[in-house]
């Protein structure tokens, strides 16, 4: 039976071109067993009207916040309890605007207001007007507040520009509503990841960094949170949003890092996925280092904490899985197999950093990865893939291996 059946879903519909795709969203919705109700904005029915809207759910379709026979009838608290999910699609900028400042000045706006529900907005608008500051930024107040969403995505626009904004896909939305309905394997489990590279100031100029864009963690996070484990993310610094429905804790260095993750201990979970630089200058200079000195004393180097292995290496408080990396340019499995043992995890996955024969970069802040997956059963080849199927791949084992805890590969030592 889909996971949809008999639930309620309430469909909210803003204006924008896209609107006219909600309406095979209600068809897919219905096929699978869900009850639609239905708000339609006064921009969504410059598109689509309130008749062709109800041919599809079967009900009436709401319109009007100062209506009287609505507001008796049916009123825009019930309409906002009475769901177990609501979708806003097209989600437009003004009705997002609007929802991350608690505006309530007509039907939808006041409807989410009154809501206590999970909310799952398909934004859809023209590519500046989603690039905008004010765009971005209500957006993540309302992913601060734990909003699900699907898209935007990218391509040609109705207005003939082209960039990210088009709505996603009716199908793609149902697959996200089915995700949200869907039993999490990992509920009731907490995981902590690392990501990101560390910086190690040198003076207040400059800095001892790496390449890593966080995009490899902050998948591992997000696949963790779909999974349903409630996440923790440490994370250097990056050019990256906070992932959704992620705790997020940003950090520079590694010993911030290292106290960031103590003090999320205890969790199920450890994932170590930052490129943490292994020294750090012996002192930090007060004042930019003049040119002039020969051999800067900030050059003089003192190592980091090892933070997989402090974690690894707990009396108390050792999570059940740990899982490390390995960034390796040469000699892949044995390095990385020496480094699954040093650090005490339970399982590594070792990557290859470094240019490849045409001069680009293998992994570093690229959307795939190729992975060497190791663990006692032994070394596991995962092709190179997309860093979201990683983190997809790395949270199915996790899941298989705390269903039955005493086949979790770990390593004796
Ligand atoms: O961020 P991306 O651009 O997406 O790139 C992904 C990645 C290459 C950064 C990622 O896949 C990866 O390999 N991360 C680990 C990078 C690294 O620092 O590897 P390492 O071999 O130097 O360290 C081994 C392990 O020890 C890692 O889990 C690392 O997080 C951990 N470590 C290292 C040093 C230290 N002081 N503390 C640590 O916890």
């Amino acid at each position: 039976m889909s996971v949809l059946n008999d639930r309620n879903i309430l469909l909210i519909i803003s204006g924008g071109i896209a609107a006219y795709k909600s309406l095979e969203l209600i068809r897919l919705l219905r096929h699978e067993g869900a009850h639609v109700r239905a708000v339609l904005t006064a921009g969504g029915a410059q598109f689509i009207t309130p008749l062709s809207v109800s041919s599809l759910t079967g009900q009436k379709t709401y319109t009007e916040l100062w209506c009287l026979t609505d507001e008796t009838e049916m009123g825009h608290i019930r309409l906002s309890r009475e769901s177990d999910l609501i979708v806003i699609a097209p989600a437009s900028a003004d009705l997002m605007a609007k929802m991350a400042h608690g505006l309530a000045n007509d039907l939808a706006s006041t409807t989410l207001l009154a809501s206590d529900k999970p909310i799952l907005i398909a934004p859809a608008m023209n590519p500046q007007m989603w690039n905008h500051a004010a765009t971005q930024s209500n957006l993540q107040i309302l992913r601060k507040r734990g909003i699900l969403q699907v898209g935007p995505e990218p391509g040609d626009m109705a207005c003939g520009e082209t960039g990210w904004g088009r709505m996603s896909e009716p199908r793609q939305i149902l697959e996200s509503i089915e995700r949200y309905f869907k039993p999490k394997a990992l509920s009731g489990f907490s995981a902590l990841v690392t990501s990101g590279p560390t910086f190690e100031p040198l003076d207040p100029v400059r800095f001892l960094g790496n390449r890593s864009s966080g995009k490899q963690g902050h998948a591992i996070a997000e696949a963790l949170y779909e999974a349903g484990a409630s996440v923790t993310l440490v994370c250097g610094p990056v050019n990256l949003p906070d992932p959704q429905g992620v705790r997020c804790v940003h950090v520079q260095t590694a010993t911030e890092m290292l106290e960031a993750c103590e003090s999320s201990l205890p969790v199920d979970i450890f994932i170590a996925a930052a490129a943490v630089s292994d020294w750090r200058p012996v002192q930090e200079k007060a004042q930019k280092i003049k040119k002039s000195s020969s051999t800067p004393d900030a050059l003089r180097l003192v190592e980091n904490p090892d933070i997989l292995k402090t974690v690894a290496t707990k009396k108390k408080n050792r999570p059940k899985i740990v899982v490390g990396f390995a960034a390796e340019t040469e000699n892949l499995e044995k390095n990385a197999k020496a480094k699954l043992k040093n650090k005490r995890c339970d399982w590594l996955l070792a990557n290859t950093v470094g240019p490849d024969d045409q001069g680009t970069e293998k992994t570093f802040g690229s959307e795939t990865n190729q992975v060497l997956f190791l663990s006692a059963d032994g070394p596991e080849i995962w092709p190179r893939s997309e860093k979201k199927d990683i983190a997809r791949m790395l949270v199915q084992k996790l899941t298989s291996a705390l269903a039955s805890p005493n086949k979790k590969g770990r390593k004796k030592s």
